[in-house]
């Protein structure tokens, strides 16, 4: 496998913690399924990653993996396409998230935002854990495991992906290097003028050790100024910096998944934790009930008096499902008090039922055939075991655990 095809490969996971929603389907879900018309996708179930907030609760996680799978299938995430597999039945992402761990510094997990949020944000749950401390880097393992190119994330997910390339930068750099390189890089500092030398040892060791991007950026000041030092010293220095040997691991990109503008029911984002969705698979009745009570402009008490779609919750809905006519005619009738909240949500009502009904039929197939959900799962996992397992053997003999 050659780094340039790795590099149209996109990789991504989702922690199996409960159904999967309109905003799941109109942010992620939606996504991946025009990405898989594009690239070599690999998507799965992140439950390990589930284990490390929900390690109390595991029946939750059971209970879901199926039948996340059976929503991704639902939508039209299409196996032929894509492989969809389960993270815990890949123990190659475990063999490297435990390599790796042995050359990621504390400090860089410690730093990661995501970890002190989310330990104040889920204060009944006691994550003072080793498991959760390492989050970021089981992440980097999933996605360096297949060299992934990119890796389609939320906005909150993109310092893990920064994260997982520092990581690929690292082994790169300590087990990645030609023979002698060490040395020649050694012999260049010394040809540095002495002050300039210790520095450079200084910010290299800051950068290294620490993960400190000022000193990064200072050394390759400093280098940059240098007059009397070759340019193959020059770039043997920068290359000592960073690594610059062989490339093992791919440093991936993130892929910034469009947020979703999926309102919920009380006009916020769509979020299980808010209580204001709508499931994929929620019986059409419930839906149309949930859509028929959701809260309005509050000034609009009476039929006769007018309101503002601005201040309406239904509003946002329209503007996800609506077309410009029927829009004009939601903000003529609001604001002129000519037609009633029933009637302006019927379109509402009347699109999403008639997104829902197709999927609703597709995973009443699969919710039929729990078998086919399963092999399709298994012969995911063959394909993306292939591939981690080339990884793992390369990583491994550089870290001395092959040849012997
Ligand atoms: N942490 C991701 C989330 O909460 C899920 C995830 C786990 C993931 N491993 C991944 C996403 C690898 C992308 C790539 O959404
Ligand atoms: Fe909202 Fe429509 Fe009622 Fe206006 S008419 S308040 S936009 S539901």
């Amino acid at each position: 496998m050659s780094t340039v095809d790795s590099q149209q490969r996109v990789l991504s996971g989702m922690r199996p913690t409960g159904r999967l929603h309109l905003g799941h389907l109109h942010g992620v879900l939606n996504n991946w399924v025009k990405l898989q018309h594009e690239y070599d996708c690999f998507f799965f179930v992140a439950d390990w990653h589930a284990l490390t907030t929900h390690y109390g609760d595991p029946t939750i996680i059971e209970d879901n993996i199926i039948d996340m799978v059976i929503d991704w299938l639902a939508v039209g995430v299409n196996p032929g396409s894509a492989a969809l597999f389960v993270q815990s039945k890949i123990p190659e992402h475990a063999e490297l998230h435990l390599l790796l761990s042995m050359l990621i510094p504390l400090g860089w997990l410690e730093r990661v935002p995501s970890y002190k949020d989310q330990q104040e944000k889920l204060q009944e749950r006691d994550l003072d854990t080793y498991g959760f401390l390492g989050y970021p880097l089981l992440q980097a393992a999933d996605i360096l495991i297949y060299r992934a190119g990119f890796v389609p994330v939320g906005a909150d997910q993109v310092a893990h992906v920064e994260l997982t390339r520092e990581v690929a930068r690292r082994f790169n750099h300590m087990y990645g290097r030609e023979p002698g390189f060490e040395a020649n890089a050694e012999a260049a500092v010394g040809k540095m003028g002495k002050k300039a030398a210790r520095l450079y040892s200084n910010l290299r060791t800051a950068y290294q050790e620490q993960g400190d991007h000022e000193a990064l950026e200072k050394a390759q000041a400093l280098l940059t100024e240098q007059q009397n030092i070759s340019i193959g010293d020059r770039e043997r220095l920068f290359g000592y910096l960073e690594g610059g040997g062989k490339m093992i691991l791919a440093e991936p990109q993130a892929l910034l998944t469009p947020a979703s503008k999926m309102p919920g029911l009380d006009g916020q984002k769509m979020s299980k934790s808010y209580g204001n969705t709508i499931c994929l698979r929620e019986p059409l009745e419930d839906v149309q009930k949930k859509i028929s009570t959701m809260p309005t402009d509050p000034a609009r008490v009476r039929l006769t008096d007018p309101g503002d779609p601005a201040k309406c919750p239904v509003w946002q809905l329209h503007a996800t499902y609506s077309t410009d006519e029927t829009r004009e005619w939601v903000v003529e009738g609001c604001k002129s008090a000519g037609i009633g909240c029933l009637e302006c949500k019927k379109p509402v009502i009347d699109a999403i039922v008639s997104e829902l009904e197709p999927i609703q039929k597709q995973a009443q197939q699969y919710e039929k055939d729990s078998d086919l959900v399963r092999s399709i799962i298994v012969e995911g996992g063959e394909t993306a075991r292939e591939t981690a397992r080339e990884t793992l053997h390369e990583v491994r003999s550089a870290m001395g655990l092959v040849g012997w």
